[in-house]
């Protein structure tokens, strides 16, 4: 199935495993939904240095497909798993609750793709203008930490497209396991799953 983050991300289907702490804080599920034609993703947030050097030792030896990590920004030590990311090679960021500005320069130096996760019309405006490869609009229904507001995904990730319409990026939808027909077809937005794997 072609779209425009199969294209961007280089995967057969454009079905993400979101990133999720603990639950994605490993190599197994990564492994499996990469080589399965999705994109696997690392979650790197309550993970230690140490430990997310060997998961990543363990993802490139499971899979030459492309994966993800998932790193919150905002994290003590954060640039600590950027820079480790960075020695990875790794194919694609998620990233969340922080400015990709800064980072954004030394990763398109080797092709990283960067993907970023906002919740508001005005995230998603700054993370475009900043130059992001891909926004994750994240809406009220999504697992994890949602948005406090009441707007659905469906809803917020159809108004960020449109506003920002002209601009080269595609954007996920973190839909219910109900919604993946709807995604898939009638807005043709990719899916950002969490628990549904
Ligand atoms: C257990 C759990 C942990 C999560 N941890 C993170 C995280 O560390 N970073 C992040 O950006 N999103 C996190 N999320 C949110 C997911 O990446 C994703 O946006 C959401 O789960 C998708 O919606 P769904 O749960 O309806 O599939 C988490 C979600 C769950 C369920």
């Amino acid at each position: 199935m072609k779209t425009r983050i199969t294209q961007m991300l280089n995967i057969e289907y454009p079905i993400i495993q979101a990133g999720m702490s603990w639950a994605s804080s490993s190599a197994a599920l990564p492994i499996a939904v990469s080589n399965a034609g999705g994109l696997g993703m690392i979650a790197a947030g309550p993970m230690y240095e140490q430990d997310f050097r060997k998961v990543l030792q363990a993802v490139r030896a499971g899979t030459d497909k492309p994966f993800a990590v998932n790193i919150p920004l905002y994290r003590p030590g954060a640039q600590a798993f950027l820079d480790m990311a960075y020695e990875f090679r790794v194919p694609v960021i998620f990233a969340s609750q922080g400015g990709p500005k800064a980072h954004l320069a030394r990763f398109r130096e080797i092709g990283t793709r960067w993907v970023h996760v906002v919740s508001t019309l005005e995230h998603a405006g700054k993370a475009a203008a900043a130059g992001v490869d891909a926004l994750a609009v994240v809406g009220a229904e999504a697992g994890g930490h949602p948005p406090a507001n009441e707007v659905s995904s469906l809803v917020i990730v159809r108004k960020a497209a449109r506003i920002l319409r002209c601009r080269s990026w595609a954007a996920a939808v973190s839909p219910t396991a109900m919604a993946l027909p709807l995604c898939l077809h009638w807005v043709q937005m990719p899916c950002n799953w969490g628990p549904a794997f």
